[in-house]
C-alpha cells in the first residue's frame, strides 16, 4: 500500500492550514482525506486474494488540486449538489442568481463552492474525521449563514461512512453530496469501468434536456439504457442511440431510489478483483456518472492515466434543479431546522 506522501498536502490556501489525514480501520481499509474541499485523496481496499489497492482517481498534491481541477475529485460538493438551471431560484418571493459554471447553469454549488475551501479538521480517532466549514451568507449567491458539519469514518465493516449535517439562520438551500470516482479493478491498471456489473435499485429516473437540466418527468427504466434493476455491465448500453445517453454523452443521471430508508441504493461488482461496493443512504435520489465529459488522457497521482470511463461516481442526493421542481422534494431548509444527510459506501470481495 503505497500512501501519498503527506508533505505535498501540507500547505496553506486563503491563509488557512491544509494537511492530509489518514483514517485507518483494524482490516486495513485506509483512507487518504484533505481538509482542502474536504476531499478523498485515497482509498485503498482489498481485493479478493487481500491486495489493498487504491480505487478512486486524485492528484499526489494540493498544487494540483488548487490549480487544476474542475473534475470536483473525491470532494465534498455544496451548498447545492448537481444543476440549477440558469443558477437562479427564488425562496419566499425574492430571487437569487448564482455562477453560471457549467454553460447556462450553477454546477455543485458555483466556482468555490464547499469543494475548493479549507474546512476545520478533527481528527477524532484512528478511523474518524470531523470537518466543519461556515459558509457566510450571501456566498456563491446563496441566502443564510450555514455551518456544515461532515464526519468521515472507516468503519470495521468495511464502509467509508459520510454523515452530513447543517444549520442556517436564514431560509435557504442544501443538498450536499460526495464526489468521489472509483474504479474497483485499483486504478493502476487502466481500465475502463464498462466491465463492471451495476445494480441500482430505482424503476425510474429523472430524464434531462440537451443541457442536463431534468425535464421535471419521471420515466420509467424499463426497456431503456438505465435500467440497472438488475446487475448488468455499465458498458452495455453506454454507446447506444438512446437520446438521453447522447443528452448525457453516456451516463449523467439521476435516478429516482426507491426505497428511502438507508436500504441500500446502488451495488457494484468488478469481476477480476471481485471487489464490491454497496451504496447506502437516506436521500430520495443518485447520480450515477459515468465520467464522461473528459476528452483524452490525463494524469493523476502517481502518473496513472484517467481518461473517459476509467471511473464513476454515484453522488447521493435530492433531484437536480429541485428549487425550480415543484414536484421534486423540496431542498429548503428553514432556520429551526437540522439538515442531516447518510451515505455509506460499503466494500466487500466476492467469494
Ligand atoms: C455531473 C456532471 C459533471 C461532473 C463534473 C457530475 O456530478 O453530473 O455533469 O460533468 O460532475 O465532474
Amino acid at each position: 500500500m503505497e500512501l501519498i506522501d503527506k508533505n505535498y498536502f501540507n500547505g496553506r490556501v486563503d491563509n488557512e492550514q491544509v494537511l492530509l489525514f489518514t483514517l485507518k480501520n483494524k482490516k486495513g481499509m485506509t483512507c487518504q482525506i484533505t481538509n482542502f474541499g474536504a476531499r478523498i485523496v485515497s482509498l485503498f481496499v482489498s481485493d479478493k486474494n487481500g491486495v489493498f489497492e487504491d480505487i478512486v482517481l486524485g492528484y499526489d498534491s494540493l498544487k494540483e488540486y488548487v490549480s487544476t481541477d474542475e473534475l470536483y475529485f473525491g470532494a465534498a460538493i455544496g451548498r447545492y449538489g448537481n444543476r440549477i438551471a440558469n443558477g437562479k431560484f427564488s425562496i419566499e418571493g425574492k430571487e437569487y442568481q448564482l455562477a453560471k459554471n457549467n454553460g447556462n447553469h450553477n454546477l455543485h454549488g458555483g466556482n468555490k463552492g464547499f469543494h475548493n475551501v479549507v474546512w476545520k479538521a478533527n481528527q477524532i480517532k484512528n478511523n474518524r474525521l470531523e470537518l466543519t466549514y461556515f459558509s457566510k451568507d450571501g456566498e456563491e449567491g446563496f441566502p443564510g449563514n450555514l455551518q456544515v458539519k461532515l464526519m468521515y469514518s472507516v468503519l470495521e465493516n468495511n464502509t467509508l461512512e459520510i454523515k452530513y449535517e447543517a444549520l442556517t439562520d436564514k431560509v435557504t438551500l442544501v443538498n450536499l453530496t460526495h464526489h468521489s470516482y472509483f474504479n474497483l479493478r485499483g486504478i493502476r491498471h487502466n481500465t475502463t469501468i464498462e466491465k463492471h456489473l451495476l445494480t441500482i435499485n430505482a424503476s425510474t429516473y429523472t430524464p434531462i434536456d440537451e443541457e442536463g437540466i431534468p425535464t421535471g418527468e419521471l420515466l420509467s427504466v424499463s426497456d431503456t439504457p438505465f435500467d440497472f434493476t438488475k446487475q448488468k455491465p455499465i458498458g452495455k448500453d453506454i454507446d447506444s442511440l438512446d437520446t438521453q445517453i447522447s443528452f448525457g454523452n453516456g451516463y449523467d443521471h439521476n435516478f429516482v431510489l426507491d426505497k428511502n430508508n438507508l436500504k441500500i441504493a446502488a451495488r457494484v461488482e468488478e469481476p477480476i478483483s471481485g471487489r464490491t461496493l454497496e451504496v447506502f443512504t437516506d436521500e430520495p435520489g443518485i447520480q450515477f456518472y459515468s465520467f464522461n465529459h473528459i476528452k483524452g488522457m490525463h494524469k493523476g497521482k502517481n502518473n496513472i492515466e484517467f481518461f473517459p470511463k476509467s471511473a464513476f461516481c454515484l453522488e447521493t442526493q435530492h433531484f437536480p434543479n429541485s428549487p425550480n421542481q415543484p414536484n421534486f422534494p423540496s431542498v429548503v431548509l428553514q432556520p429551526e431546522q437540522k439538515y442531516t444527510s447518510y451515505c455509506g459506501y460499503k466494500f466487500d470481495v466476492t467469494r
